[in-house]
């Protein structure tokens, strides 16, 4: 039996059930929310979307964290968005203690499961979680770089008219401003970035990835981005529950790697039934080590200001 929790039923858990429903590859989901009425009906109204999509996946809705039971993945979303105007590191002070509560409730019910944060200041809120939680590394990680990489593929592919299937690319670093696209290892149908797209234009895109949710918490003028996030949940708990072994950037707490310790970052990594099954060091271009650095200062700033 395959069971996944969502903790956080607001727009990107409940987006992220319902497309993790449509894959049809897990028994159970939950979502858990605080505001019990809505989440019990989001979880009836999916469940009866089944009928006409074709998916049996049972939806249940609830305030109660004893139904993270015999959960093996459980992904926590809950907290605060940004509003127009805020980065998202004004989310640490409130953000932290709702990510707290959330891990304590996942080590009484299901200390077993794998844990995917997604909760803003991405890669601070893992870190918050891994020290609560004293769970192993390979258990505990956070979702951003495919959710930043889908942005960028986006705008790459409506530059050069190439599907965005066809395009391989890999956001890095910290879920801030300092993101890294990695140039070099960015291909259009197969070739360099560089020889498709002219080197403005592609700092141009690079700037827009980089404020890829800021863009839309503008258009959004309440609440944040949820069906590109919601996407990029499902393509790392799909990559577990099938043990694909995928290699995905996901935001991993480092030991080493990279020149990188003890802090959460984007890095690419192979996700499979255990979670982080090995990280992938790419090799990287000087300049782009250059701007790794920069994001790590972003991150550990935002880990500092945790005294
Ligand atoms: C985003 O980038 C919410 O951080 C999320 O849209």
């Amino acid at each position: 039996m395959s069971k996944v929790s969502f903790i956080g039923a607001g727009f990107v858990g409940s987006t992220a059930a319902q497309y993790l429903a449509l894959k049809n590859i897990c028994d159970e989901i939950v979502l858990i929310d605080l505001n019990e009425g809505p989440t019990k009906g989001k979880a009836l109204d999916l469940n009866q979307a089944g009928a006409t999509l074709g998916y049996d996946t049972q939806i249940k809705g609830s305030s109660d964290f004893e139904d993270l039971k015999d959960s093996q993945i459980v992904v926590i979303s809950a907290g605060k968005p940004r509003d127009p105007g805020m980065d998202r590191m004004d989310l640490i002070r409130i953000n932290r203690e709702i990510v707290t509560s959330c891990i304590k409730q996942v080590r009484k019910f299901c200390l077993d499961a794998i844990v995917i944060l997604v909760t803003n200041p991405l890669d601070v809120m893992c870190y918050v979680a891994y020290q609560e939680a004293g769970m192993p590394r390979e258990k505990i990680f956070g979702m951003a770089g495919v959710l930043d990489t889908s942005r960028f593929r986006t705008f790459l592919a409506w530059e050069t008219g190439v599907s965005k299937g066809k395009i391989e690319a890999w956001v890095l670093g910290g879920h801030g401003n300092q993101m890294v696209p990695v140039l070099e290892h960015t291909k259009i149908d197969g070739k360099p970035v560089g020889e498709l797209v002219e080197k403005d234009k592609l700092q141009e895109i690079v700037e827009r990835t980089r404020n890829g949710g800021g863009e839309i918490v503008e258009l959004l003028g309440k609440g944040s981005a949820y069906y590109a996030p919601g996407a990029s949940i499902v393509e790392m708990v799909e990559a577990i529950l099938t043990d694909s072994k995928k290699t995905l950037p996901v935001s991993v707490y480092l030991q080493g790697e990279y020149g990188y310790s003890d802090l959460f970052l984007g890095v690419p990594a192979k996700l499979g039934k255990h979670g982080i099954e090995e990280i992938v060091e790419l090799e990287l271009a000087a300049d782009t080590k250059k701007l790794l650095d920069d994001s790590v200062e972003e991150v550990k700033k935002g880990i500092e200001s945790l005294d």
